[in-house]
């Protein structure tokens, strides 16, 4: 049955539309856009006082399979993803076996075509195991579907496997996606080094342990004319440099995550394992320079580093527990809440950054509401006030700092290729396929 959504408010930041338009989907593509469409015979959805976006993309996000399935599975985490207003995500390769083989990424394919609840996109990693030593098999990844390379988690200290990573990537017309951290410098910190760790006892990591390797891969970068995307950024230091390479001109892009642009190290505490993330909260003043970063357009996109993990792995000492935030059911909520109402970010921007701009960066053909094109929307309400509730999350991880909070604007349907998979708190994948 065709699909016709009415009455929506369309944003479509590729071709800067903010308008009035119905939209008509058939046989999973967008079939006609305009006014007063014909409603017989269709499947109707009133998008009323709604906005209509382009679906949302998340290019950073730890699905954990295989291996670590207690944590997450790629059916929770699409699950969730489209809760999210999520139609894409991209996951990372810190499984057990890691995303090293053709084999691993095929299998991944293959789970997410038969459980996912949207399109799933596979990283493949720099190094075999994440382990730094040895590079991986990239080319036969590249044939195998993956979109970027990444060691996410850990960065390989090697710098002859890493010009090599670089060479493969510009080869293969990839993107390394690099999480930055110096190891010797991070070695056994928890949370970042400054007040907090003065207060709280906790080892510290210092921000050059972030940035002096932003510096590095932007070098290496430029060394190979390849692509780079630098994850999770948390440092003024590292805003900065991804600054100055856009404006020498290289092919340098950055994310930021919701964490990293809200909270700051203030909140931690012994007791709350859930403020424990890599990179770690940061300073006010970093917190500021990424908001700035967002509003001046150095930084190009939301991205979410999903990190679901079980309740064991944070019910322990600060120290022993896991890095990580499951933050992919409310970013948008958050992104809104903080960047739109309260940093005047336009709303067309925000949408950018979490559609078009995630897609170019990966190179895929998404992120756009085109007739033609695979309707992948998201249909979201802007009005929408509600407590952030982890027990409510499909993920299975409930470890969020964000419990309590307060937020406006909510995705209320998620659409995959024509399917309705999310609609208003409801999870409508496994009755479509
Ligand atoms: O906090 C984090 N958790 N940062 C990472 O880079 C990895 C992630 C995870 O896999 O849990």
């Amino acid at each position: 049955m065709e699909l016709l959504i009415k009455n929506g408010l369309v944003i479509d930041p590729k071709h800067k539309i903010k308008q009035k338009l119905d939209i008509l989907i058939k046989d999973g593509i967008i079939s006609e856009m305009g006014n007063d469409l014909c409603e017989e015979n269709k499947k109707v959805i009133d998008a009323k006082g709604l906005i209509v976006t382009p679906g949302f993309i998340d290019i950073h996000v730890h699905l954990r399979e295989p291996g670590f399935e207690y944590k997450e599975t790629i059916k929770t985490g699409t699950e969730a993803a489209a809760a999210g207003g999520f139609t894409t995500v991209a996951c990372m390769p810190n499984t057990s076996p890691a995303i090293h083989s053709k084999e691993v990424v095929k299998f991944i394919k293959n789970k997410a075509k038969n459980e996912g609840c949207v399109n799933v996109l596979v990283i493949g990693s720099i190094s075999k195991s994440l382990e730094g030593k040895e590079i991986s098999p990239i080319e036969e990844m590249v044939e195998a579907g993956i979109v970027a390379i990444s060691d996410d988690g850990k960065t390989p200290m090697d710098i002859s496997l890493m010009m090599e990573a670089f060479k493969k990537t510009k080869d293969n017309n990839i993107p390394l996606i690099s999480h930055c951290e110096d190891h010797e410098l991070s070695r056994g910190g928890s949370i970042n080094l400054g007040k907090a760790s003065e207060r709280t006892g906790i080892k510290g990591i210092p921000s050059e342990a972030e940035y002096l390797i932003v510096k590095r891969d932007i070098d290496l970068c430029e060394s190979f004319s390849s692509r780079l995307h630098i994850a999770h950024v948390s440092t003024k230091e590292s805003v900065y440099l991804v600054q100055r390479a856009k404006e020498k001109g290289l092919n340098v892009t950055c994310e930021a995550a919701p964490h990293h642009f809200i909270l700051t190290d203030d909140i931690v505490s012994l007791e709350n394992t859930h403020t424990k993330v890599n990179p770690p909260l940061r300073s006010k003043e970093d917190v500021k320079a990424i908001i700035k970063g967002i509003l001046n357009g150095t930084i190009d996109v939301i991205a979410t580093d999903h990190a679901p993990h079980d309740e064991n792995s944070k019910k322990v000492a600060y120290d022993k527990a896991a890095f990580g935030i499951s933050g992919i059911e409310i970013a948008f909520s958050l992104s809104y809440s903080e960047l739109v109402l309260k940093n005047k970010l336009p709303l067309m921007r925000l949408i950018e950054m979490m559609t078009i701009g995630p897609a170019q960066i990966i190179g895929i053909d998404k992120g756009t509401i085109e007739v033609g094109k695979h309707a992948d929307l998201t249909i979201i309400d802007l009005e929408k006030e509600y407590i952030i509730d982890s027990d409510k999350f499909f993920s299975k991880g409930k470890n969020t700092p964000f419990n309590g909070m307060k937020v406006k604007g909510k995705p209320l349907y998620t659409i995959v290729e024509g399917k309705v998979v999310y609609e208003r708190g409801k999870i409508l994948c496994s009755q479509i396929s």
